[in-house]
């Protein structure tokens, strides 16, 4: 098969509204089968890489996690020929170490979302993909070490608890969060993973940490100014994180075994396919 070049689909969370300036800019807006996506993508290139962006919740942020149109928007990106997607999202720290301003690549999530379509399949084509590794490590890979050659201290892997929102968590339940495992919380990574590894793309997501939620003792608990404003800080470093990706891409993007997600995993014959 032809080596494919790199197209990298870039989707921005809270505070990352715009990619910075791409050379060839370009706003396009892509129609999708499955409803609004979050907005026009802007698309262009740097150091010769393409990049297709896409602000998650929308121009001036009008979409809440409960909200965005996420099948739309992998939909789109997948329309756009991305041929990876690298996720930028605002987070709470669940442990000490983790420290806000700071980025971690994940590698494991807990979904604890209850109000989103979730998969491209179920009516007359029913897939179950894998997921037990649902993001790529390669693709994270690559993503941390441009992190690092940006200046931003990076953690490599973390388990990230996706939760509906968009109400912060009580006490009790960032307690939980901890005593499960995960050492970040977000509301937006599910289903947005599940269905990109759907549409057969390797997913990497660079967590930017805003804050500490509520488990510290003696703490102030996470509010919207504080997220924001820490947001706004982490935006400068991922946007240069980006400059840094595509400066170190090899120019031929190898094949990844989650381009071909699907081929084990749908279940019903061909003969019944709609
Ligand atoms: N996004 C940023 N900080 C968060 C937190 N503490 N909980 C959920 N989502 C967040």
């Amino acid at each position: 098969m032809a080596q494919q070049g790199w197209h990298i689909g870039v989707i921005g969370g809270s505070g990352l509204y715009a990619p910075g300036s791409l050379d060839d800019e370009q706003s396009i807006s892509v129609r999708s089968p499955f409803g609004e996506p979050s907005g026009p993508v802007t698309t262009g290139s740097l150091n010769g890489i393409r990049f297709t962006f896409l602000a998650r919740h929308g121009e001036g942020h009008r979409l809440s996690p409960s909200t965005v149109n996420y099948r739309a928007n992998i939909d789109v990106l997948k329309r756009c020929g991305v041929t990876d997607i690298v996720a930028l999202s605002a987070i709470g720290s669940l442990r000490e170490p983790i420290r806000p301003g700071e980025f971690i690549a994940i590698d494991q999530l807990i979904d604890r979302t209850v109000l989103r379509e979730r998969s491209f399949f179920g009516e007359g084509l029913v897939a179950h993909v894998s997921l037990a590794d649902p993001t790529c490590p390669l693709l994270s890979e690559r993503v941390v070490d441009a992190a690092e050659q940006a200046g931003v201290p990076t953690h490599r892997g973390g388990c990230y608890v996706a939760i509906e929102g968009p109400q912060f968590s009580t006490r009790a339940e960032s307690h939980m969060y901890r005593e499960w495992g995960a050492d970040v919380i977000g509301m937006t990574a599910m289903p947005e993973a599940r269905l990109a590894r759907e549409a057969e793309l390797p997913y990497a997501l660079l967590g930017m940490v805003t804050d500490y939620d509520c488990w510290r003792e003696n703490d102030e608990a996470v509010d919207v100014a504080q997220v924001l404003e820490v947001a706004q800080e982490n935006a400068a470093k991922a946007r240069l994180s980006l400059r840094k990706l595509a400066s170190s891409l090899p120019p031929e993007r190898p094949a990844n075994a989650i381009d071909r997600a699907l081929d084990n995993a749908i279940i019903t014959p061909r003969r019944f396919w709609k």
